[in-house]
């Protein structure tokens, strides 16, 4: 009891602290309260929770505590009209069902696949669950995406943070993690995403933020008519389970070029036969994790940019990890999402900033280990303009 008392104030000088270090995308946090609605019950009972962050030009995020998750994003078009630009469902139990495929939500403990489920770690082999036959994808059976998060809101900043605590065995995964996510809604329409964890035995450790994007407004038919920019010149080949040969090959002369702005359906067609049915790669954006914090990321410019010609909404995305997984939404297949809307093949795409897949098993890419004594920490931005 004590204890609990003793930590609270502690705790909530912590998140404040947090808070500030976030909040230098190159706006600064808007200064309205993030006001919090019901959202429903999961199917246990547990009431889940809205949190609106809205700053002083009207852009609105709208998150849940279950699966620390973004369920809506407004943002103004060329002539400040604003549409809701992310898939999500209207209460939490649309996040409960199987038509859920990780809409907006906080992936982990390992984002994307690790291949057949297994890793080795001091001589101990982990079996996690193959929940993506023959591998394990995005955390296992119940990952972070569909757990209920702690949620603190931060008065007076357009801000909350989801607390995690993933015990020791959890989807089969050895140590316990302490996870907390924070999103802050800046001035400048950034929606900044800052990670951290630690862990009390090692373990592999790769979060990613996993909103499926149509600029025109989700529920829009296609995001093929979309622009894109990736940064990078690498990428890792799969298999035909999607994990990683190993290789690490350049972009040239493939479909997965978009080093300069190219339309998303251009070339499409030539993933249709793969066993990615499209886009659904891996890109080395860098040989490691970006060190310096955020001021770093910004500096180095935008990982991607995305853009939707009709409305002229466009997202900049920097991040400091090593990889970046673009998906074209090849398996969604008409769940029926907010409003009614229904989210076809294709009508959205993913841009997930993380860890490459499979890493734990592949030595020669970037470490997703994380130790005792350290802290994994990953600083993504979104940030909206109109053209
Ligand atoms: C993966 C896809 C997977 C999807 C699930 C993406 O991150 O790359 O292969 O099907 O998540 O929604």
């Amino acid at each position: 009891m004590n204890r609990t008392v003793l930590h609270v104030p502690l705790l909530l000088i912590a998140l404040m602290a947090l808070v500030a270090c976030s909040a230098t995308g190159t706006g600064n946090p808007a200064a309205s309260s993030a006001d919090v609605r019901p959202f429903g019950a999961t199917a246990d009972g547990t009431a889940a929770s809205l949190f609106v962050l809205r700053n002083d030009r009207g852009t609105e995020a709208h998150l849940t505590d279950f699966g620390a998750t973004l369920v809506s994003l407004h943002v103004a078009d060329r002539d400040g009209e604003r549409a809701d630009v992310v898939l999500g469902f209207d209460d939490v139990s649309g996040y409960e069902s199987d038509a859920n495929q990780y809409f907006g939500s906080t992936v982990g403990r390992v984002a994307n696949r690790v291949a057949r489920g297994r890793f080795t770690l001091d001589g101990r082999t982990y079996q996690l669950a193959t929940n993506n036959d023959p591998n394990h994808l995005h955390g296992g059976d119940r990952g972070y995406s569909h757990r209920m998060w702690r949620a603190e809101p931060h008065p007076d900043l357009a801000s909350v943070t989801f607390q995690l605590t993933s015990e020791d065995g959890d989807e089969g995964y050895p140590g316990r993690v302490e996870a907390t996510v924070t999103y802050t809604l800046t001035d400048a329409d950034e929606l900044i995403v800052e990670y951290r964890a630690t862990a009390d035995q090692p373990t592999p450790v790769n979060l990613t933020h996993h909103s499926y994007f149509n600029l025109a407004g989700a529920g829009s038919a296609s995001v093929l008519d979309h622009e894109l920019q990736v940064f990078a010149d690498l990428y890792t080949p799969a298999d035909g389970t999607l994990i990683p040969t190993g290789a690490v090959e350049p972009v040239t002369g493939t479909p997965l070029d978009f080093r300069a702005p190219e339309v998303i359906g251009a070339r499409i067609g030539e993933l249709d036969d793969t066993s990615a049915l499209g886009y659904d790669h891996n890109y080395a954006v860098r040989a490691e994790a970006l060190e310096g914090g955020a001021e770093a990321v910004m500096a180095a410019g935008p990982v991607a940019v995305l853009r939707d010609p009709g409305s002229g909404r466009t997202l900049e995305l920097f991040s400091d990890q090593p990889g970046l997984q673009f998906y074209s939404g090849n398996f969604l297949k008409g769940a029926t999402g907010k409003g009614g809307e229904v989210y076809a093949h294709r009508s959205a795409c993913c841009l997930e900033t993380q860890g490459y897949p499979n890493a734990i098993n592949e030595p020669s890419f970037p470490s997703v280990l994380l130790v005792p004594g350290e802290e994994y920490r990953q600083f993504t931005v979104h940030r909206f303009h109109a053209e």
